[in-house]
């Protein structure tokens, strides 16, 4: 067994983990094998849990300060990793990018204002732009056999006809997989500008790169032309299999749109950051690289393992080329009638998973599975999936 798994790989039931706690409440069926959800089986970097255990033994949990070498820490990362450093001043925290999303939504529309997002797409994407009264406009993203781009007349088209006033970026794309190109985000970015729609970038994947693209973060397309019309929205949670601990970056570099959320900011948080989020977070980008990397190699031997296997045995199931995030995108359409999905995953293939009309009406007949787990898992996913296309 490989040596990171061994050392790392948890079994997380009776541990109040939604993915595996919870099948029962969410999938009406505790006994599935859960390939949900966005989080990992691995526990996360021992220096990251001696910060923590530290923090902890102090035993002090009172109001908390963020301090100068946390965010030389960020910085850094960001600067090494991905050509982006990142300011002080830049800065601002909130308990989770889905709820900053809800955030900017709030602070720079409007009601019944149209707010646009790249479909297939992570669901909270479209909650959010509902929840707040706002237009959803939805463009969906062109699969050209798993491989998927964007629309760029479709997305200027929508933009005009509809007045869009925001979109959200999802940067890399959960769930097509996709690291977006310098020049598919200029393109995109570009319209966004020209017609005066703000881009709010969540890019809480960009650490999880796959395949032999560079992630680049909005703040640096084009020299960082679009930082006048952009928020980035990012975490260390995915990365360090953190989301519990509820903290998260809002970076803005432009001072203008800095300061428009900051007076909205102030009318719904007036919190200080979590203590244990803040040390994770700063252990994590000082110490943290190596366990990454690992971590890296068993998400791409998993895709590797699931692609091939699929390949050779149903080779009908369309695997979504995965060059980041470590959430892959099965089309089963041409073995199965897409409204018989949850019938066919879930009650034969005995497995909990993201289903594709989650992310957009166009979808169903897809499923997402989540591949920074135990190749155990992984194994016995892709056994159940191509025993039971055999039995069709
Ligand atoms: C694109 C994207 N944004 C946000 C989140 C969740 O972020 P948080 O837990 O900080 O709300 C996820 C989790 O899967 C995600 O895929």
């Amino acid at each position: 067994m490989n040596e990171f798994v061994k050392k790392y790989a948890v079994d997380r039931y009776k541990t109040n983990s939604l993915k595996w706690d919870a099948l029962d409440v969410r999938f009406g069926d505790p006994d599935l094998l859960s390939m949900w959800v966005a989080d990992m089986e691995f526990q996360t970097s021992e220096k990251v849990i001696e910060a923590m255990v530290e923090r902890c033994r102090h035993g002090v949990f009172g109001y908390s300060y963020i301090p100068d070498d946390y965010f030389k820490a960020f910085s850094h990362w960001m600067e090494k990793r991905h050509g982006f450093p990142i300011e002080k001043e830049w800065v601002r925290f909130s308990t989770g990018v889905v709820t900053t999303l809800y955030w900017m939504i709030n602070a720079f529309t409007k009601p019944g204002d149209a707010c646009m997002i790249l479909t297939p797409v992570y669901y909270p994407f479209h909650n959010a732009v509902k929840d707040t009264k706002r237009k959803l406009i939805t463009v969906d993203l062109v699969n050209n056999n798993g491989y998927f781009t964007i629309d760029f007349a479709a997305v200027e088209k929508a933009i005009i006809e509809n007045e869009v006033k925001l979109f959200i970026q999802c940067s890399p794309h959960n769930p097509a997989g996709r690291v977006w190109t310098e020049e598919e985000l200029d393109k995109i970015m570009g319209i966004c500008k020209k017609h005066n729609v703000l881009v709010v970038s969540d890019e809480i994947h960009q650490d999880i790169i796959i395949g032999d693209k560079k992630f680049i973060p909005a703040g640096i397309v084009g020299n960082g032309k679009y930082r006048n019309n952009l928020v980035t929205v990012s975490s260390a949670s995915k990365t360090f299999n953190l989301a519990g601990l509820l903290h998260n970056h809002i970076v803005i570099c432009d001072e203008k749109i800095r300061e428009r959320y900051d007076e909205y900011a102030k009318t719904v948080n007036q919190s200080e950051v979590n203590v244990m989020g803040a040390t994770a977070t700063q252990a994590a980008y000082t110490y943290g690289e190596e366990w990454l990397e690992r971590v890296l190699e068993i998400v791409k031997g998993n895709y590797q393992y699931l692609k091939e296997e699929l390949g050779k045995k149903a080779p009908e199931i369309v695997v979504t080329t995965l060059e980041g995030t470590y959430l892959v995108l099965l089309d089963l359409r041409k073995y199965i009638n897409p409204e018989d999905t949850k019938i066919f995953i879930q009650d034969k293939c005995r497995l909990a998973v993201d289903f594709g009309e989650w992310f957009g009406a166009n979808y169903q007949g897809f499923v997402r599975l989540n591949l920074a787990t135990d190749p155990k898992y992984v194994k016995k996913a892709v056994a159940n999936i191509i025993d039971e296309i055999k039995r069709l």
